[in-house]
């Protein structure tokens, strides 16, 4: 049985808190001799084994092939969308740099929710019934009707990457038109989806994937909305919770099956193998779970909460994946199923966000408590900082940082991160009070409809 092939040395590409929690945990892991980050931030550079690259451009291909060679690593991680977009996966790979992160022709199914849905559809994966429109008169008679036959609201959707802020959940037809008119307005070429609107709560289901095997992480849940009580704008997510009681490990496993592995296999029949991070954004209704999108990367804020539950060493899996070796990677761990093994742990992450926070974020604040924060056990995760030269953190962006309590179960994870972030402060500071306050009890939810199964519910779809 073959050892678990360690990278020495990993590029990583972004800035995020998502970045940094994946540097944190790749950086200490045995047999990493250094975690180059383009760009990083610096509190990333602050963690021992990393080094920075401020002035790298996480979007240009060719600047980061020459960053892969010169640091000579073995294997380069892309965190977010923009560069996966941008091709940065195909200019490494193409330099033979083992990349975990996917082409961007398989990215579409991130960047294109009607690729997403095409490829779902075709996959037999069941989403929200749904077209996509390049023009207003169709696209308002297809949400009319959709309004009224489910006797529901619609949601309408920019078709590429808006960084969550191009979709509008209507109740009303008046406020579809209204979302509809103002995507539509001036634009001679825009493709616009529109959805039936589901209901039930939310989750994030991670898989990581080498083109043909997805092996998932646990299922972990985002708080998008910007105030407590799911109340406020939509944010990239104010916090996170992993695991989740109305999503069980074993309804988990089933997904993956009938989610990830359908979808793989569907992308890479169309000869755009997907090897990264497959991101499926579930609602669980009370028909079963469905998916709302997928994402082509770890989630931030979940990658947060997740790497810190994992129960083996990620670097070896990220290669593997990169490699196309995922299925013997995992072997002499003796999975009885398509999840990766957990520690027995909860993690709750709350964000700190920056006052203006989803618009125009206040910059510049010193930010205290940060020593405090972490001397109890939490971890704290940057995302929009910048340090001065005497070590002083300043607020920098939207979302700041995130704080990471762990404990046996979600309720000490909870308390944790709870008394983590209230040691910090700084002006402006927004955050909610009910992460993972709002847990359920175990619900079994039946996974058999996570596969559309009607034909005309197919169609419908295309
Ligand atoms: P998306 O970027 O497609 O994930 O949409 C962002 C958020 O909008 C999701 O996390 C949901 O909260 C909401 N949303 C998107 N599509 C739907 C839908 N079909 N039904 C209900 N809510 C939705
Ligand atoms: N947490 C949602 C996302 O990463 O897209």
């Amino acid at each position: 049985m073959s050892l678990p092939v360690m990278p020495t040395r990993i590029l990583l590409v972004g800035s995020g808190g998502r970045e940094h929690a994946l540097a944190w945990r790749l950086a200490r892991e045995p047999g990493v001799n250094l975690v180059v980050v383009a760009p990083g931030n610096a509190a990333i550079a602050a963690e021992p084994h990393v080094r920075c690259v401020p002035d790298a451009d996480p979007l240009d291909g060719d600047s980061l092939v020459a960053l892969a060679r010169a640091e000579a690593v073995e294997l380069a991680v892309i965190g977010p969308e923009a560069p996966l977009a941008a091709g940065a996966a195909d200019a490494l790979v193409a330099a033979g740099v083992p990349t975990f992160g996917p082409s961007r022709a398989a990215a579409r199914i991130e960047t294109s929710k009607a690729f997403c849905h095409e490829v779902a559809t075709a996959a037999g994966v069941r989403m929200a019934r749904a077209a996509a429109f390049t023009s207003l008169e169709p696209a308002r008679a297809f949400a009319a009707r959709l309004a009224t036959e489910r006797n529901g609201g619609v949601v309408v959707k920019a078709d590429g990457l808006a960084a969550g802020k191009g979709v509008t959940v209507c109740d009303t037809l008046d406020e579809a038109d209204a979302a509809l008119a103002a995507l539509f307005a001036g634009q001679a070429t825009t493709t616009v989806v529109v959805e039936e609107r589901l209901y039930g709560r939310e989750a994030s289901l991670i898989a990581l994937c080498d083109g043909r095997d997805a092996f998932g992480l646990p299922a972990a849940r985002d708080h998008k909305r910007l105030r407590d009580g799911d109340s406020g704008p939509n944010t990239g997510g104010m916090g996170a919770y992993s695991p989740i009681p109305d999503l069980s490990d074993e309804l988990a496993a089933e997904l993956i099956e009938r989610v990830h592995r359908p979808i793989l296999a569907e992308l890479g029949r169309r000869r755009t193998p997907f090897r990264g991070a497959l991101y499926a954004g579930l609602i669980l209704t009370p028909e079963g779970p469905a998916v709302l999108e997928c994402n082509a990367r770890f989630g931030d804020p979940e990658t947060q909460v997740l790497v810190p539950r994992l129960g083996i060493p990620l670097g070896p899996l990220l290669l593997a994946a990169a490699q196309d070796r995922l299925a013997a990677a995992v072997l002499p761990y003796r999975l009885d199923g398509p999840l990766l093994p957990t520690l027995p742990s909860a993690a709750v992450a709350i964000v700190a966000a920056a006052e203006g926070y989803p618009g125009a974020p206040r910059v510049g604040d010193p930010i205290a408590g940060l020593d405090e924060a972490t001397a109890g056990g939490a971890l704290v995760f940057h995302a929009g900082t910048r340090r001065d030269p005497d070590g002083t953190y300043r607020t920098g962006g939207g979302r700041v940082l995130a704080v990471v309590g762990q404990g046996a179960d979600l309720a000490a994870a909870r308390d944790a991160a709870e008394r983590a972030i209230g040691r910090i402060t700084f002006a402006g500071l927004q955050r909610r009070h009910d992460i993972a306050a709002d847990v359920t009890p175990p619900a079994r939810l039946p996974a058999s409809r996570a596969r559309a199964g009607t034909a005309a519910e197919r169609t419908a779809a295309r």
